[in-house]
């Protein structure tokens, strides 16, 4: 079915923010935060304390037409593949689109990752661009929001590393590729529910910075620059990760997967095109500005140097 483009927004819509309990998808729920324009409805298996959020599983579409009762947008950043069954992303997915078209949703926010479309080898790249398709083909308005790697982690090995003066990476010091960090991507989900163009319906939006994919080499140095603390790199070098790759999937669906991902990095494809996102969210940041606030917080610098 081909999605509308008129399901224009109540005044006051009901956002359901999916994931709301992840280490991102916390952040979307903190962009929404305080807002008067939008009712937030937060979902988790778990029961939680505070009112406005709602108990449901991805696996449970009985549990989702509850949850998606009165719901104008929906936000998803939810996944299993990290920490529990990678079923989530591709049956859970299905499960909460076919929920969402029966629910009438009005827009459909879908957090997916730059360039999963070219690495079906890569098992949660893969299921991103399944879902994708089902959204496209839900019938409801849409907004993909693509993002490429995460420059900060909920456990962050890098300002770990950088701690003890190394710079860990993966690969080689050369090829590039695109970053976020994750305050700005929650941001421009946050965004996305709500933005009051109708234009920015049915579009897949890339999110990174203004100058373009960098190399592990281009993030140490511009790390030194505004720490002041110079990193040595510490690269596990690709034929290491070629060597692991099979083994490893004998007892780790996790470590297939991630190893799979940085073997597609070394294709140089694993590019965002930031061009939607300049026309229709705030200006991308610089790496330079992104990776200062990310080392600020991450108590790597008392003072970032201007
Ligand atoms: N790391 C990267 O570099 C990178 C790059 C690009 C994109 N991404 C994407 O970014 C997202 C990361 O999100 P995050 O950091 O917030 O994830 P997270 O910390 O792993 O949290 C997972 C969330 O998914 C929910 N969830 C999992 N299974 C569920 C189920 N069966 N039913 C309902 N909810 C379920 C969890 O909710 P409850 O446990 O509370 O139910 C939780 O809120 C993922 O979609 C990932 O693919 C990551």
């Amino acid at each position: 079915m081909p999605p509308s483009t008129t399901g224009a927004l109540p005044k006051t819509p009901t956002v359901l923010v999916v994931g709301a309990t992840g280490y991102l998808g916390a952040k979307v729920l903190q962009a929404m935060a305080g807002r008067s324009d939008v009712v937030v409805r937060a979902m988790s298996r778990r029961a939680q304390s505070e009112t406005g959020w709602v108990q449901a599983d991805l696996m449970d579409p009985a549990s989702l037409d509850r949850a998606l009762q009165g719901v104008d947008v929906v936000v998803s950043s939810a996944n299993g593949y990290m920490k529990e069954t990678i079923a989530a992303d591709f049956v859970g997915n299905r499960n909460l689109i076919e929920a969402a078209a029966r629910a009438g949703v009005k827009r459909f926010v879908f957090l997916s990752i730059v360039g999963c479309d070219l690495a079906p080898e890569v098992p949660h790249f893969h299921a991103k661009k399944v879902a994708e398709d089902l959204i496209r083909g839900s019938g409801i308005p849409f907004v993909l929001v693509r993002a490429p790697a995460f420059l900060d982690q909920a456990d962050d090995y890098l300002a770990n590393g950088l701690k003890k003066g190394r710079f860990y990476g993966i690969g080689d010091r050369d090829i590039r590729w695109s970053y976020v960090l994750t305050d700005d991507l929650a941001v421009c989900l946050a965004q996305a529910a709500t933005h009051p163009d109708i234009e920015i319906l049915n579009n897949t939006i890339d999110v990174s910075w203004s100058d373009g994919p960098r190399s592990q080499r281009d993030l140490s140095r511009i790390v030194a620059e505004v720490t002041g603390k110079p990193a040595s790199l510490w690269i596990i070098p690709w034929w290491v990760l070629r060597l692991a790759v099979h083994p490893v999937r004998l007892f780790s669906d996790l470590g297939y997967d991630l190893l799979q991902m940085f073997l597609f990095f070394r294709t140089g494809k694993f590019l965002a095109d930031t061009s939607l996102q300049r026309r229709f969210f705030h200006p991308p940041p610089s790496a330079r500005d992104a990776i200062a606030r990310w080392a600020k917080r991450k108590g790597l610098v008392d003072q970032v140097q201007e």
